[in-house]
């Protein structure tokens, strides 16, 4: 998703799929009068089939066809009196003038809704102008929050990142729950202060910085901080990847990770090196289990070597505890305080 630093998708739900189907109520947004050509504001016909939809007394289905859909600032509001499937084969497209929006924090916000389930669909958040804004350094609106979100993916689906932030400045990701089968939020080229909290993964790949480095000339990443957070069932924790794979197990395999010998297939890469410089990486106040027998892996290259990397009171014990898990230090350069398992080797 391109625009996506000023999506602002809150779901203040729990949400799960809807499993019996035939007794649903249909609601098709045409209906309601909304035009599929991005010129009309739809968003009081998406309003009135959710009103419909919210009233009835049987399970329901808001049904978005194929085409583009303008929303401006929109609240759909509970609590309902069954469960709703919006099933979205079109896209939503965010005004393109970012003050209609406003600074409400949000685009569409579902409040107050219990069993709801938003089923495939693109939203088009039309970031341009308001990128143009933040760049300008004038007074803009806050950059985008994703929070409270719920993304399920089989654990054996391949490539498929829960979120991906990229060319972003001060996104925030809070208090939500990915499972998929590849990194639960990827993170890009061009990302600064990205902020990080509350973010429950697995199984998944992990957090991940990269892959970086795939293109010569590429904006860098900044500023990116993870916390209060848990990992189970992702085969790495905080993973920086500069340009391995399969395995899924439910355990974390690899805690903490550097990786800057990254080549996906080893293709196009083997013993090339990595152009990318790491420097300044804290790992503080982590506690877990490491399914392998490598806990924290920094495999730096001679010619970039990772530089300024803190470790501070860090406990990964092994998931079998007969053996005692290792570190992997390679070409790197930093401190240490407080208890460090397994000895570093910095
Ligand atoms: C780093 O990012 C955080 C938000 O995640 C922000 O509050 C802080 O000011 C940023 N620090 C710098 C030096 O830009």
């Amino acid at each position: 998703m391109s625009n996506f630093n000023r999506l602002v998708v809150s779901v203040l739900v729990a949400s799960f799929m809807c499993t019996t189907e035939a007794a649903a109520a249909t609601y098709n947004v045409i209906t309601f009068g909304a035009k599929p050509d991005a010129t009309m504001d739809a968003t009081q016909p998406f309003l009135h089939a959710w009103v419909s939809a919210c009233t009835s007394v049987q399970q329901s289905k808001i049904y978005v066809p194929k085409g583009r859909y303008l929303l401006k600032e929109v609240v759909f509001r509970g609590p309902c009196r069954n469960q709703i499937k919006v099933q979205i084969d079109g896209t939503l497209v965010a005004p393109s003038e970012y003050r209609d929006i406003g600074n409400s924090g949000y685009w569409i916000l579902f409040i107050h809704v219990n069993r709801i389930s938003i089923v495939s669909g693109t939203l088009d958040a039309n970031g341009a102008g308001f990128w143009a804004c933040r760049k300008s350094g004038k007074n803009c609106p806050v950059g985008a929050r994703v929070r409270n979100l719920r993304i399920v993916a089989p654990y054996l689906s391949p490539n498929t990142d829960g979120i991906h932030v990229q060319s972003s400045t001060g996104v925030t990701i809070t208090s939500s729950s990915i499972k998929t089968g590849d990194d639960c939020i990827s993170i890009g080229p061009g990302t600064r202060n990205l902020w990080m909290e509350k973010i429950q993964c697995g199984p998944g790949h992990g957090v991940s910085i990269g892959s970086l480095g795939r293109d010569f000339n590429e904006a860098g990443v900044e500023n990116v901080s993870l916390t209060h957070s848990v990992f189970s069932g992702s085969n790495n924790g905080l993973w920086v990847k500069t340009w391995a794979r399969p395995s899924n197990g439910f355990k974390v395999d690899n805690p903490i990770i550097i990786d800057q010998n990254y080549c996906l297939d080893n293709q196009g890469c083997p013993s090339q090196g990595s152009g990318i410089k790491i420097s300044s990486v804290s790992y503080e106040n982590i506690q877990g289990t490491s399914a392998t027998e490598m806990a924290m892996v920094f495999d730096c290259i001679p010619t970039n070597p990772c530089t300024d990397i803190t470790l501070r009171d860090i406990k990964i014990s092994s998931v079998n505890s007969r053996t005692k898990p290792k570190s992997y230090c390679k070409n790197i350069g930093g401190k240490t305080s407080g208890v460090i398992l397994p000895d570093n080797c910095l």
